[in-house]
């Protein structure tokens, strides 16, 4: 039997991670060149995975695809496999294990992702973490891991310092130590004297943690283990290629003049000098690197050139006539408004718009580079390498997804196929997806709809919108 580790006292929140989703990794590295494994067809290793609240949403979205996640912690395990087998998955699998013992024959994954690991273990296992990919990632696969950056880090490393040091005589393991830590912060933020700066960076340091939950202040800032990196040491020791951050909107976004000015100032001869220079101009505190094996040719002029191979799906809707012979657009998350005069940027929204949040390929579309680059560097447009949800089919009951089915009979959340967290807190809705199982009664769909405007159609509506349903 395993030691109990702090993971399995204090539960880690379940979280999923649509940054670390193998599609994100696909379309980042489809971008910069790389001809990768399809995701629908491909081997998944989470290195961490905790409950499985962030492997298990992408089983269900890719059935032909299989997953394995490994945690030190068997009381998270134990809870994500109850999931797994009551929503009937048999692609995903998760096991306590010690990563240090990870098998040597697993075999080759695709993608390998470790969310929050390297600056919560041991300098032996994030190490060990290099080892795995080493051994384990495919010639074209696509490797992704989080951790704390420098400069913001040192800070964070001076208020954990602070708080461990003030609750040093409370060992156990508990939210009330992470209270007691972060009311001390507050206090010394409202006590503190000399230089303005320190006044400032205990304001700073305090409103940062009065958003986070108690227990994730336990494990995160005042567990066993916080190490923080410099980007351009996590590199250097990872010995892999640097592939690019997980969020793509910095792919499409050109560097504000003033940051370019003083990055010749500084005279960085690489792409990794550039980027570790960077940190430090904007104060990074988190990274989510995205890693490639070293052999791999990478083409970083290419990138817009590459937007026809993904697929493209937005939640902007079309709205009506703008000013000036526009068309408005509106957006269905945000509520804002943009309008275009461009004819094929035009034709594109309405396609997307039609379908959200379906995909469709870029291949079928006009080529718009330029204008469509700003809509993805502005967050209006996401580029995918999977449609990730199945377009409608008219006259077609769909099915929920059987996770969808298990979260939401028993409360308000769930993952989507876009791997959103998605609260769902209209009772009624929540009914029909436990109906939604490939063979729904009529009679039950319409009773569980009546109190929903639109009756049954309108619940779909609602579901399919919210990325909870598959054809
Ligand atoms: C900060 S939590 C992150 C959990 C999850 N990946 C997330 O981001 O929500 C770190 C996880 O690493 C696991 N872990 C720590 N040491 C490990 C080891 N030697 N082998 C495997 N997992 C380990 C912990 O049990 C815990 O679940």
């Amino acid at each position: 039997m395993a030691e109990e580790t702090y993971y399995d006292v204090v539960a880690y929140p379940p979280g999923s991670y649509r940054q670390s989703h193998p599609d994100r990794l696909a379309t980042l590295a489809t971008l910069l060149g790389m001809d990768v494994t399809p995701v629908g067809a491909c081997r998944v290793l989470e290195v961490g995975c905790g409950d499985g609240s962030n492997l298990t949403p992408m089983a269900v979205g890719l059935p032909g695809s299989e997953f394995l996640g490994v945690d030190l912690a068997a009381a998270p395990i134990a809870r994500g496999n109850a999931v797994i087998a009551q929503a009937g998955l048999r692609n995903v699998r998760l096991e306590a294990l010690d990563l240090l013992a990870f098998p040597e024959d697993a075999g080759t994954f695709d993608y390998i992702v470790a969310h929050g690991f390297c600056s919560w273990v041991p300098d032996v296992v994030r190490k060990k973490l290099w080892a795995v990919i080493e051994r384990h990632l495919a010639p074209n696969g696509v490797a992704y891991a989080s951790y704390n950056a420098y400069p913001a880090a040192h800070l964070r490393n001076a208020m954990r310092d602070m708080m461990n040091f003030h609750v040093a005589e409370q060992v156990t393991p508990s939210t009330d130590r992470a209270a007691v830590g972060r009311g001390f912060l507050t206090d010394l933020s409202g006590a503190a004297k000399g230089p303005e700066i320190w006044k400032q960076v205990l304001a700073f340091e305090s409103e940062r943690l009065a958003k986070q939950r108690l227990d994730v202040i336990s494990h995160d800032e005042m567990g066993a283990f916080y190490n923080s990196f410099r980007f351009a040491e996590i590199v250097a020791e990872s010995g892999l290629q640097y592939l690019g951050e997980a969020s793509l909107r910095r792919l499409f976004t050109p560097l504000d003049g003033e940051l370019v000015k003083a990055l010749e100032g500084f005279g960085p001869k690489d792409l990794i000098a550039r980027e570790q220079y960077l940190d430090f101009l904007e104060f990074r505190s988190f990274r989510e690197t995205v890693f490639c094996r070293g052999s791999v040719q990478l083409d970083r002029d290419g990138v817009r050139g590459r937007i026809g191979k993904t697929y493209l799906a937005s939640p902007l809707e079309k709205d009506g006539p703008g000013t000036g012979g526009a068309t408005k657009f509106r957006n269905r998350q945000t509520d804002g408004v943009i309008q275009t005069n461009h004819p094929d940027v035009i034709r594109i929204l309405e396609r997307l718009g039609a379908c959200w949040p379906s995909a469709v390929a870029g291949a079928d579309l006009p080529d718009a580079t330029e204008p469509i680059s700003q809509l993805v560097a502005a967050g209006l447009v996401e580029l995918r390498t999977h449609p990730l949800v199945p377009p409608r089919k008219a006259g077609r009951m769909p099915v929920a997804s059987s996770l969808a089915r298990v979260q939401l009979a028993s409360g308000v959340r769930t993952t989507n196929l876009l791997h959103s967290r998605v609260e769902m807190n209209s009772a009624e809705a929540r009914k029909v997806v436990g109906l939604l199982d490939g063979n729904p009664s009529q009679a039950a769909l319409e009773k569980a709809s009546a109190g929903i405007r639109g009756g049954v159609d309108g619940v779909l509506d609602l579901l399919y919108r919210h990325g909870l349903l598959m054809y």
